[in-house]
């Protein structure tokens, strides 16, 4: 049973990219015996328990909370053989698109269930999760859940579950966007004649630098961008060219607000 300094044992159903990432932040913080369902196999610490399909998961499972973590549309195939935990455990979603209603009408109309949106820094406890929870989610439950959730990085509540969508767009596929500036910026290197492994570690430390600073200072980004453009010098000049309305500013409304629509598309 489950006291509330320490973290909820848990059967984790699906463990890839994002379920490893938040199994990672959890065995830091000596997560209880627990169970992890997943197809391919990798090393797991002892007690910890992998199998290869919810048909094995052991008899004496009794988990605190259950993790979502397949491929949304891989969520029909696991959850009518989890229905036998609706009353006793509580069910963390990370699958985008799912809302808290289609979960709750294939786990059990009473199924407690929070919807979270976690990114892969949760890896390194440094995550932007965003939760929302349905009515079925006890004040204890919940307390469980955020034990889960505050390991992995900053939580946010959203006030209403149509909030998820951007907020996925934003943080939960945001990692992406700044790997990309990145790699930008190491191509934009090499162009300019530097070798590869010069672009590649002068890229990489600058954006490692400046998100650094961001966690360092309680100052606008903006402020933080302005400070280095000395007018009439060279990072004004390459602002410019970023800041002008079709380039930056257009091409990241677009981004988000596709990124957006695909997570409604995905709940429909
Ligand atoms: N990746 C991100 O940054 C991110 C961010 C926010 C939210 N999410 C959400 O996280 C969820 C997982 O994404 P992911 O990128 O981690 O996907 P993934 O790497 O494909 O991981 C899912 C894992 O679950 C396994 N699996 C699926 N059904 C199974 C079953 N019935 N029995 C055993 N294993 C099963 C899959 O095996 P197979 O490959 O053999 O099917 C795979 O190893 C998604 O719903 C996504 O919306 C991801």
């Amino acid at each position: 049973m489950h006291s509330s300094n320490t973290l909820p044992s848990i059967l984790m159903i699906g463990c890839g990219h994002m379920g490893k990432a938040m199994l990672k932040s959890w065995l830091d913080h000596h997560l209880p015996p627990s169970v992890i369902v997943n197809r391919s196999t990798f090393s797991l610490p002892s007690p910890h328990r992998l199998v290869s399909s919810i048909d094995d998961i052991p008899a004496d499972c009794n988990p605190d909370v259950i993790v979502l973590a397949i491929k949304p549309h891989q969520a029909k195939e696991v959850t009518p053989a989890l229905k036998k935990w609706a009353n006793k455990a509580l069910f963390i979603s990370v699958l985008a698109g799912k809302t808290l209603e289609g979960l709750g009408e294939q786990l059990g109309k009473d199924a407690a269930i929070m919807r979270v949106m976690p990114n892969t820094p949760v890896e390194i406890g440094k995550g932007m999760i965003s939760a929302i929870a349905n009515q079925h989610v006890t004040s204890q439950q919940r307390k469980i859940g955020e034990s889960l959730l505050h390991t992995m990085g900053q939580v946010a509540w959203l006030d209403a579950e149509e909030q998820m969508d951007a907020a996925a767009a934003i943080a939960g596929s945001g990692p992406a966007y700044v790997f990309l500036l990145a790699e930008l910026l190491q191509n934009a290197a090499e162009e300019q004649g530097l070798s590869h492994d010069l672009a590649k570690q002068l890229a990489r430390q600058t954006v490692i630098g400046s998100a650094a600073l961001l966690a360092n200072t309680s100052k606008e980004s903006s402020q933080l961008r302005q400070e280095i453009a000395t007018p009439n010098g060279m990072t004004e000049r390459a602002l410019n060219v970023l800041m002008e309305k079709k380039a930056w500013p257009d091409a990241m409304s677009k981004a988000i607000t596709a990124a957006t629509k695909r997570s409604k598309e995905m709940a429909s």
